[in-house]
């Protein structure tokens, strides 16, 4: 009696602990709706599979027509070819399955996500959209409802995004949209290889007016949507598998430069110094200050409104990741220092007054320590924001994914910024986007330590699954 008791017991106390592990205990009367075999299992082994196909060895390491990258995309093909797609590879090395539909000449909904990675990346950044796709296409054909979809679906595994080898981001999409400059092909890597030389070593002849027939007719495009790991910490801290993305971050890098006076260690007194070392740092404290409570420095007048400061508060992130100084001697006061900021929002016009806050306070700094400073702007990038009605069509698909997975209704799901940028930003040029993100352990990305749960993987396929289902 002892005995059963205690086995009864531990029992109970086991499937409470595996039902908080894994919230996603599933009966088995549920398993024809959910496809673990496609969706889960053999989705993390392609994941996986993928992950081992690298230029590098003892890390991953994909960059734009690589041999391996060419390697992978042979593979994502094969995949493609399974799921009953049509395959081709086009003049920027995109690799895109498709298939029609019920009318072939309706606009077609793309899905992407690019096959390229950082240098000892982790295998999910990019390989997760395109293999739940891949796989959610797959279920269709096993129902049979591949060849009913109203309207075509196209997969596409972009080239190049990361911009490893040739510093160029989105040579794959931004060339599908129309929005890649002819001069982007001449660029060369390190070894001298220009992009054409790259495309043309692996049988790729594109000539410049190739480049122009890659644009999509905006006509013949429906959206484009696309599943990517949250590369942040934000799901897995509110405790949900997917969220919905509300926007990619604009974004404004700068560089700072304060000159003040050089000198000896030893021999100014510090009353008479005009240090731009301890001026810099009082510009880095001033900066995060103002990042992390913007309310408190901008004011509702003319420049900014409740919405822009709501927005700002919720999305503005501001990083100094680059800092040097001149003549950088452990003995000397420098006479230079130079520092970058990397500003990013989801509003561009409150990034815009955040900036303008910004060099005001900064410029009455460096007054008050004479110090001269001069605040250069290097890079401007807009944000772009998702489509609001294929943004409530994917959370309606998460919410119906994960309640087919857990039976449980769920509460919102999660509506989050990009602080990153994406492919679906050079699509965005082209046709409405919308994006999923996926839970990823910590938020940890750009690492081999990126990792995403398999049932999550599985909740993303079927996200997408359901968003075929009902939209397409
Ligand atoms: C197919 O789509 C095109 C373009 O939207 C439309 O004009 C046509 O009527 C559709 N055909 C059928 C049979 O629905
Ligand atoms: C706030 O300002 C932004 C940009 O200037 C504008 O788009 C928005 O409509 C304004 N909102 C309100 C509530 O006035
Ligand atoms: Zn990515």
């Amino acid at each position: 009696m002892a005995i059963s008791s205690s086995i009864l017991f531990c029992y109970l106390l086991f499937s409470l602990i595996s039902n908080v592990a894994s919230s996603f205990m599933y009966s088995d009367d549920r398993r024809d709706v959910l496809f673990p075999q496609i969706l889960k299992e053999e989705a993390v082994t392609r994941l996986d599979e993928l992950g081992k196909v690298s230029d590098a060895n003892g890390y991953l390491q994909r960059t734009f027509m690589s041999p391996a990258s060419v390697r992978a995309g042979n593979l994502i093909r094969q995949w493609m070819e399974d799921a009953g797609l049509r395959t081709w590879v086009d003049h920027m090395g995109n690799v895109h399955g498709r298939v029609e539909g019920l009318n072939a000449s309706a606009q077609a909904l793309l899905i992407g996500s690019h096959l390229d990675t950082v240098v000892d990346a982790g295998i999910f950044d990019g390989s997760l959209g395109i293999i739940t796709a891949i796989s959610a296409l797959k279920v269709l054909k096993s129902t049979g409802k591949l060849g009913k979809l109203k309207r075509p679906v196209e997969v596409i595994a972009f080239s190049d995004e990361e911009g490893v080898r040739f510093q160029s981001t989105f040579l794959g999409s931004a060339a599908l949209a129309g929005v890649l400059p002819v001069s982007a092909l001449r660029v060369s890597d390190k070894s001298g290889v220009t992009v054409l030389d790259a495309l043309r070593e692996n049988s790729i002849d594109i000539a410049e007016e190739s480049l122009l027939q890659l644009k999509y007719d905006p006509a013949s495009v429906w959206g484009y949507i696309e599943v990517h790991i949250e590369q942040g910490p934000v799901l897995e801290w509110v405790g949900f598998p997917l969220g919905v993305v509300q926007g990619i971050a604009g974004q404004t890098r700068l560089k700072v430069t304060v000159r003040g006076s050089q000198g000896h260690a030893g021999t100014v007194p510090m009353s008479m110094r005009q240090d731009p070392m301890t001026a810099a740092a009082e510009l880095i404290v001033l900066l995060e200050r103002l990042c992390k409570h913007p309310k408190d420095f901008l004011s509702y007048d003319g420049r900014s409104n409740g919405s822009t400061l709501e927005s700002l508060s919720s999305s503005l992130v501001c990083t100094v990741g680059e800092i040097s100084s001149w003549p950088s001697a452990s003995n000397v006061i420098p006479g230079e220092v130079t520092f970058t900021v990397d500003l990013r929002a989801i509003d561009d016009a409150g990034r815009e007054t955040v900036l303008y806050e910004l060099s005001n306070q900064l410029y009455q700094i460096c007054e008050k320590r004479s110090v001269s400073c001069i605040v250069e702007r290097k890079h401007d990038a807009n944000a772009v924001m998702c489509d609001a009605d294929l943004s409530s069509q994917l959370k309606s698909a998460s919410y119906a994914a994960l309640k087919r997975m857990t039976g449980e209704t769920q509460h919102e799901i999660p509506v989050i910024m990009s602080g990153a940028g994406h492919d679906a930003m050079a699509m965005s040029h082209l046709t409405k986007v919308g994006m999923l993100f996926v839970r990823c352990r910590g938020g940890i990305s750009h690492s081999p330590a990126e990792h995403v749960l398999d049932d999550d993987v599985w909740a993303a396929g079927l996200a997408v699954l359901a968003f075929l289902e009902t939209h397409v």
